[in-house]
């Protein structure tokens, strides 16, 4: 499997958007190391994103809140160092993209210190400004809807997002302002899967899901969480992939090819 994957083409935007439009699946783990970037890419893996859920599982914070850009920007640099092939994503921490011109400065940071290829975002239409602005710089964006973790004190907890026909509206109009704005990808996280088809229907950008349902164009997990061993409670969107493989490179191979054939997220995994 590594040999293959050494002499894969390098993956970009082009390359996702294309299989959007053939309806072929892709997958996305976080990365926070150059030997997990390395174990994830030899098993095929398409996109490594270096996720702010590093606060919790890598510093052991109880919210992804108190990650900063200087940790960004270091753990982004190892896995750079560590992946050849794959698309790297890397996470704007909290607040770092107050205002935009904060927002364009510390993406560019997150690229020419970190090695990132694109930068992903929190938040909804009030980012449009920004997210055209990084656009025009030549800076690629992920916006990221639904539940939004950085907001956890505002949102008062963990909460699946869109249930009412009203919020879910408010989610696809944001997304499709995000989309014009110059947002290449968009990622949901914690809504009902009815409404991640509906979104994936309307965008042209290819959509990964976190606990969002089968039908988005591409899934996303925290590594540790599919290899179980995130401390404490399993969320019911994830799975363990290293039940029944006898290495992590074996759990993510599975993982992979759960992903592209359409068998995970099963419904056991949905959010009502
Ligand atoms: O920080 C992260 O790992 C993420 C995923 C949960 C999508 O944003």
């Amino acid at each position: 499997m590594y040999q293959e994957q050494t002499t894969r083409k390098p993956i970009t935007l082009t390359a996702l958007a294309k299989m959007k439009r053939n309806r072929e699946k892709f997958t996305v783990l976080t990365a926070y190391d150059a030997s997990f970037a390395a174990l994830l890419e030899a098993a095929g893996v398409d996109v490594l994103l270096v996720g702010d859920s590093l606060g919790m599982v890598i510093q052991g914070r109880s919210t992804t809140v108190p990650v900063t850009m200087d940790d960004m920007i270091y753990h982004t640099r190892l896995v750079a160092n560590g992946c050849r092939t794959a698309l790297l994503m890397a996470d704007m921490p909290f607040a770092s993209y107050a205002t935009v011109d904060q927002g364009v400065r510390n993406a560019a940071r997150l690229m020419q210190e970190g090695g990132a290829h694109l930068v992903k975002l929190e938040g909804g239409g009030w980012l449009a400004d920004t997210v055209r602005q990084l656009s025009r710089n030549g800076i690629p964006v992920c916006a990221h809807l639904g539940l939004l973790p950085q907001s956890v004190h505002k949102l008062g907890g963990y909460k699946v997002q869109g249930r009412e026909e009203a919020a879910a509206r408010q989610i696809i109009d944001e997304a499709l302002l995000l989309q014009e704005a110059g947002a290449d990808m968009a990622l949901v996280e914690c809504i009902p899967a009815e409404l991640a088809a509906r979104l994936t229907e309307a965008l042209t950008i290819p959509l990964i899901g976190i606990g969002a349902g089968a039908s988005c164009d591409a899934q996303v997990l925290v590594s540790y969480d599919m290899l179980g061993i995130t401390p404490g409670r399993r969320p019911k969107f994830s799975k363990n992939f290293l039940t029944g493989c006898d290495s992590l490179q074996a759990a993510a191979e599975a993982y992979v090819r759960a992903v592209k054939s359409g068998e995970f997220p099963g419904p056991e995994h949905c959010l009502a």
